[in-house]
């Protein structure tokens, strides 16, 4: 507990600098609902870090990027797989999409489908869209999105780490198009996704790589 405690402190601290913006520039660039596809086998699999767990250090340092990945994420993991055998026909969706119809999930698995499969969806993404050495302002789409949302991208990151601040406890913060189409930043609190309301936080990625 300590050290998730811990981890979000520092990210919620690193991201008045670099990380915000160095992870929001990289994951333009990248389709992530891509990454968090199960196996063929239906069995959920542990991704590999794609860098070396000091690749992001000094913002993160090994120890924490090493305990998250190999201890959290793997429990994650392990313990969504524990809830899926109980029900072998949700195996075959993705879990983004079992995240997305939540409520329809199996009231005596919907607690560990919505803690695991948030879990592991989130850190899924959380990995790929991190990397040494990123950043720089976002370009074209999505530049222009944000400022014609935010006013500029120092209002934007400004309002992205105040809602960052604002969440008590451990939670996420996220850039959304919402249910109207419109763009926002909202937080939600542990391992919950945009996903569970309907947000599509993922396809603003797909649309702006179309
Ligand atoms: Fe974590």
């Amino acid at each position: 507990m300590m050290l998730n405690r811990r981890y979000f402190l520092i990210l919620l601290g690193a991201s008045t600098g670099a990380l915000t913006l160095e992870s929001f520039a990289f994951a333009i660039n990248n389709p992530i609902l891509d990454v968090v596809a199960q196996s063929a086998t239906g069995t959920v699999q542990l991704p590999p870090l794609p860098y070396a767990y000091d690749a992001l250090e000094p913002y993160i340092d090994a120890t924490t990027m090493q305990f998250h990945h190999d201890k959290h994420h793997a429990a994650y993991v392990n313990n969504l797989n524990k809830a899926l055998d109980k029900y072998p026909e949700l195996k075959k969706p993705s879990i983004e999409s079992l995240l997305k119809k939540i409520n329809q999930i199996p009231s005596d698995i919907r607690t560990s489908v919505k803690n695991n499969g948030g879990g592991h969806v989130n850190h899924t993404m959380f990995w790929q869209i991190m990397k040494s050495n990123g950043g720089g302002e976002p370009t074209g789409a999505i530049a222009n999105i944000i400022n014609k949302t935010f006013g500029s991208f120092a209002d934007f990151k400004k309002q992205f780490n105040e809602a960052g601040a604002g969440r008590f406890g451990s939670g996420w913060v996220w850039l959304v198009r919402n249910k109207r189409g419109n763009f926002e930043i909202t937080t939600t609190a542990n391992q919950d996704s945009p996903l569970m309301e309907g947000i599509a936080v993922a396809r603003l990625i797909r649309t702006l790589l179309a």
